[in-house]
């Protein structure tokens, strides 16, 4: 809790920044959140809730809640119950979990634009039977069905255009929904991203054997290739060969299949998930996006040669990386940032290169002094081979006479650290198997 309230006003500080940077910009964005308008009119009674950083007030008898621009993930606990309309525009909500606004039941307009919404759970707005207005428009929505609205019997303003929709079958029962001819406020101007054959057409007017004859075209021919055409592209690698386990945690075990990419749909309530002998050589920007309760994240023996800055983007929850036995060189600045609760981290069996690159790490690491690591040593050049990389940082900015260089004193040496290190990952493990036992005895 204190910790979520820490990173909310983290977040806070920065949107302030931002606005302070750049206050016409913000200021002229905001009245378009909400349909009907003159929500903020001549009066509007405020009070600003002191522990929250969002502004409630009351307006024409109706209770506000402005938490736009906060970089919220969540929907965070202490907001009032009777609030009519909440105004959530401009964060970085990813998911919208099951029951999520479930005790808002007096919600009259939710207003989630300009998020960052991939998923939305069949249960999400469930106890919303008061709604009349979503605005989902500007996210990152691409399949949806009619099953998420059916807790919302009053909605009759829904905004979903510039989502990437992604038109097949899955789709059918939304895209019907959207056409029955009372809605007619429902998704008008929403338009296909792909495939390519419905691009740009409006949900509102495609019709069922369009979405759904396409995908049993591709099953029944598996090799499409027109020429002329770009071959269709081969199909992401897709979680469902790996195990999954929930117990005693959430697991999902994908170890030796072959993946060449990070899985693209994997559950968002894993906690632990396992890569490790597989083929993937490089990690995108946002691989792990969607799963925000991972703790462990195993991608040992992989040959991973990069690490986009952004690929760990979101695993705030994350607290133990195994990147042993990859290819590495050294991380790109801003790699580790969003890492605020990793723990431990193996490094083994990469060819750590020292050189100036590697600083970033080096520094990471320092600063934060809670995160034990092993297995930082570099492998080329030949002349710092078999130094620890702290050791080598170091050198780099003592100047020293060319004949004293080899007297580093023995608290430099890697292998005292690690196996410091060694004895700390034994004890945390003990430490946390000696909690389970007292837990489940
Ligand atoms: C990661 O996986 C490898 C191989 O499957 C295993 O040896 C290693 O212990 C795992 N790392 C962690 C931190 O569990
Ligand atoms: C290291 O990873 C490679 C694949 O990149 C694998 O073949 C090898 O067995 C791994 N080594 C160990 C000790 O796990």
């Amino acid at each position: 809790m204190r910790v979520v309230t820490i990173i909310t006003l983290l977040f806070f500080c920065k949107a302030a920044e931002l606005r302070r940077a750049d206050p016409g910009g913000v200021k002229n964005q905001r009245n378009h959140g909400l349909v009907g308008g003159g929500r903020r009119g001549s009066n509007p009674v405020k009070r600003s809730t002191p522990d929250l950083p969002c502004e409630v007030y009351t307006y024409l008898h109706e209770k506000y809640l402005d938490c736009q621009e906060r970089k919220l993930l969540y929907v965070l606990p202490g907001w009032p119950h009777d609030l009519v309309h909440m105004l959530l525009a401009r964060n970085k909500i990813h998911v919208l979990k099951n029951n999520m606004f479930s005790k808002f039941r007096k919600l009259k307009s939710l207003d989630l634009q300009q998020n960052e919404i991939s998923k939305i759970e069949n249960e999400a707005f469930f106890g919303l039977n008061k709604l009349t207005t979503l605005l989902l428009q500007h996210n990152r929505i691409k399949v949806l069905t009619e099953e998420v609205f059916i807790y919302m019997p009053l909605l009759s303003y829904l905004r979903l255009y510039d989502n990437p929709w992604h038109c097949t079958c899955d789709m059918e029962t939304l895209i019907s929904m959207l056409q029955v001819p009372k809605n007619r406020n429902l998704g008008n101007y929403a338009k296909c991203k792909s495939p390519q054959e419905l691009k740009n057409k409006k949900l509102r007017q495609i019709k069922s054997e369009e979405l759904c004859n396409e995908e049993e075209k591709e099953q029944l021919d598996p090799k499409p290739q027109v020429s002329g055409r770009p071959p269709t592209r081969k199909p992401e690698a897709d979680s469902s060969l790996c195990h999954i386990y929930v117990f005693p945690i959430q697991t999902l075990d994908c170890k030796r299949k072959d993946l060449k990419k990070v899985p693209n749909n994997i559950p968002p309530d894993i906690v632990k998930l396992d890569l490790s002998y597989n083929k993937i050589n490089q990690l995108r920007p946002k691989e792990f996006e969607d799963v925000h309760k991972l703790k462990k994240l195993n991608l040992s023996s992989n040959g991973i040669e990069f690490i986009d800055p952004a690929a760990f983007l979101g695993l705030t929850n994350l607290e133990e990386l195994d990147l042993s036995n990859n290819s590495l060189q050294n991380f790109d600045y801003g790699v580790f940032e969003d890492l605020y609760f990793l723990k431990l981290l193996w490094l083994r069996d990469n060819p750590w290169r020292c050189d100036y690159n590697i600083h970033y790490l080096y520094y990471w690491l320092k600063h934060h002094y809670n995160v034990h690591y092993n297995g930082l040593e570099c492998k080329t050049p030949e002349e710092y081979k078999g130094w620890s990389v702290g050791k080598y940082v170091r050198s780099y900015y003592e100047e020293c006479p060319k004949d004293k260089l080899p007297t580093y004193p023995e608290t430099f040496d890697q292998d005292t650290e690690d196996d410091e290190w060694e004895k700390i990952h034994r004890d945390y493990t003990t430490k946390k198997q000696s909690v389970r036992i007292t837990l489940v005895g």
